[in-house]
């Protein structure tokens, strides 16, 4: 069936480069079933795996996942505690897999609020798989979008009091290549899971021109299947980067 929609995306047209997922409704799934919210973001690790291998099958160049928020850190104890163990579990299950296909993993977000064996965790899986080709796989963790944006504006601030750049220059270019997206292109195709119609301060800056898809599946029951779905639908749209069509 996956494999169905995989032919019919393939001959249908451009894949997206670069897809953001939002990855929302752990706890909804996880409450569905009576079971503590972590179990629900347990759950969730499977549908990652779904869908770095969507991405590594269907071509996709750049997948960022919206893992944790800065907003994240004032959920309880518990859970911050569940989810970091998860990230911890999760490089420690997937580093070699990533690395033999081919899978480059970078982390982006103030790193500096991890504790020390998350933090040695994350630096560990960004060097073991440094050098991936198929698929560059972005985690946002202790991420705020616009945290990131004012760290751009005040670097790029320091750099014009230490004269190396004239106010005059700052354009869009200048921004983007101060944000931690710098060496990749901006998302074609942003997907939100559980039905939420939020951007919920993720890429906000990048977004700008992305397709939104958003779909009332909760996250750990998203499939290869699911985002093919996605991407066919993608496919169906007609981006015109605020121009008319010619
Ligand atoms: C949002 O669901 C999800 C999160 C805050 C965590 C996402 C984490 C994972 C998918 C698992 C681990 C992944 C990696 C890469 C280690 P929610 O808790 O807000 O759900 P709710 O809105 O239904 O309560």
């Amino acid at each position: 069936m996956s494999d169905d929609l995989l032919r019919r995306l393939k001959v249908h047209g451009s894949v997206p480069a670069h897809i953001a997922i939002i990855m929302d409704g752990n706890g909804r799934w996880a409450r569905g079933r009576a079971l503590p919210r972590p179990l629900g973001h347990h759950a969730g690790m499977r549908a990652v795996r779904e869908v770095i291998q969507g991405c590594l099958d269907s071509g996709v160049g750049v997948l960022t996942l919206f893992a944790f928020s800065q907003e994240n850190w004032q959920r309880p104890a518990v859970e911050v505690d569940a989810l970091m163990g998860l990230l911890e579990e999760y490089i420690a299950r997937e580093v070699d897999n990533l690395r033999a296909r081919s899978v480059s993993v970078r982390v982006l977000g103030d790193l500096e609020r991890l504790a020390p064996g998350a933090r040695k965790a994350v630096d560990w899986i960004v060097a073991q798989t440094a050098g991936g080709q198929e698929l560059a796989l972005n985690l946002c963790i202790s991420y705020s979008a616009r945290a990131e944006i004012v760290g751009a504006a005040r670097q790029l601030a320091e750099e014009a009091v230490a004269g190396r750049i004239v106010p005059a220059e700052i354009d869009e270019e200048a921004i983007a290549r101060r944000l931690y997206t710098a060496p990749w292109p901006d998302p074609d195709l942003l997907i939100r899971t559980s039905g939420e119609m939020r951007i919920s301060n993720f890429l906000l800056w990048q977004l700008a021109y992305a397709e939104l898809y958003v779909t009332p599946v909760l996250w750990p029951d998203f499939t290869r299947r699911h985002l093919f779905e996605a991407i066919l639908e993608f496919q169906r749209r007609d981006r015109r980067f605020g121009r008319v069509p010619v």
